[in-house]
């Protein structure tokens, strides 16, 4: 990013509420929003995803505290929007806890950090009325980053269907699109927070808001190496540690399944391009999920030139899905949240981050 643009970002964060399942990197990535000054998070919302809704709601509030965010955690959908819909919980992927193991000595860690040694209460509103809430009291400000299952923004999207005209954008890390043979993660065609539900990614993608998508096509470019992941020991007050030590399931299990020594940043990729657009290549073209038969979960993407046939895609708004990463840029973003020189958020006012 040249100096102007950084300046511009710095001086008028974008306000931003995490729809999240964490997840080990769910965690890498809220620590890069929590701690980048061009980022301002308001909230987080849970999903079901890579372990049960208690087990996601209970990795938020130990996160929040750990990274010092006073900011409001609301507890999302146990489950898709359809419950004969396939349910399936990634623990072989992110541990029986969420967190590779290591969420007891985060919440002891946490727990330390908290002035009043308490990790902070659930939101008393549901995921979708907390993000209705927050988009209805600033129109156009707020931009939505979904990485799990897309449940709370179809909720959100039920519930109020005005809120698809007064949010900023919607950032969601999901879908596959088959670039450079990205196909999916779960089934050969499905990527994980699509097929957990995807009647809601559908719902979300033809819906009338500016969608991106950050899918397997550009997550599975950016992998943080093994060398990579041990530097953040020692570093972030106790965060590094805490990180290193959740990405060894991780990192076992994609050893196990792709042969990587390292992990993808899936998650923090969807932060990175929130901070910095310039280093995506984006296609524009309506999106749909296939439902039925072998497909399901499928994301495709109708990127030709308008023909006037008619297809299940005519008459849906044109996305944006990313088809190229300059992975070292998101490297380089992931490791600077690290830095104290580069000591993020300090200036912000009271409660807006810490
Ligand atoms: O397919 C990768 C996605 O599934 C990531 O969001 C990961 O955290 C899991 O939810
Ligand atoms: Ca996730």
């Amino acid at each position: 990013m040249n100096d102007k643009k950084a300046a511009k970002r710095f001086a008028h964060p974008m306000p931003v509420i995490f729809d999240t399942d964490p997840g080990i990197d769910d965690a890498m990535a809220l620590y890069l929003l929590a701690r980048h000054p061009a980022l301002d998070l308001r909230a987080i919302t849970t999903v079901f995803g890579n372990g049960s809704i208690a087990v996601t709601n209970r990795n938020a509030r130990i996160l929040a505290a750990l990274y010092q965010q006073a900011v409001p955690v609301a507890a999302g959908a146990a489950g898709p929007l359809h419950d004969n819909a396939l349910r399936e919980f990634s623990s072989h992927v992110h541990g029986d806890d969420g967190l590779g193991g290591v969420a007891d000595l985060a919440e002891r860690t946490a727990l330390a950090l908290s002035p009043n040694a308490q990790i902070p209460p659930l939101d008393a509103r549901p995921a979708h009325q907390l993000i209705c809430d927050l988009v209805n009291a600033e129109p156009g400000a707020i931009t939505l980053i979904a990485v799990g299952p897309l449940t709370n923004l179809a909720l959100a999207l039920r519930h109020d269907p005005s809120i698809a005209s007064k949010v900023h954008q919607v950032i969601v890390m999901g879908g596959a699109f088959g670039t450079a043979g990205r196909c999916g993660n779960v089934t050969p065609v499905a990527e994980a927070n699509v097929i957990n539900d995807p009647e809601a990614a559908d719902l979300v993608f033809t819906a009338d808001w500016p969608v991106v998508i950050v899918g397997l096509d550009v997550t599975q470019e950016v992998v943080m190496e093994e060398s990579y992941l041990a530097s953040m020991q020692g570093r972030g007050g106790a965060v590094g540690d805490f990180l290193w030590q959740a990405t060894r399931h991780y990192q076992d299990f994609y050893f196990g399944c792709d042969g990587i020594k390292g992990i993808y940043a899936h998650d923090a990729s969807a932060i990175a391009y929130a901070i910095e657009p310039e280093a995506f290549t984006l296609r524009s073209g309506p999106v749909r999920v296939a439902m039925e038969g072998i497909a399901r979960g499928q994301t495709i993407q109708d990127f030709r030139k308008p023909s006037g046939a008619q297809t299940p895609w005519s008459g849906c708004p044109s996305q944006q899905v990313c088809i190229g990463v300059q992975a070292e840029r998101v490297l380089a973003l992931f490791d600077q949240a690290f830095d104290p020189a580069f000591d993020l958020n300090t200036d912000r006012p009271a409660g807006q981050g810490a």
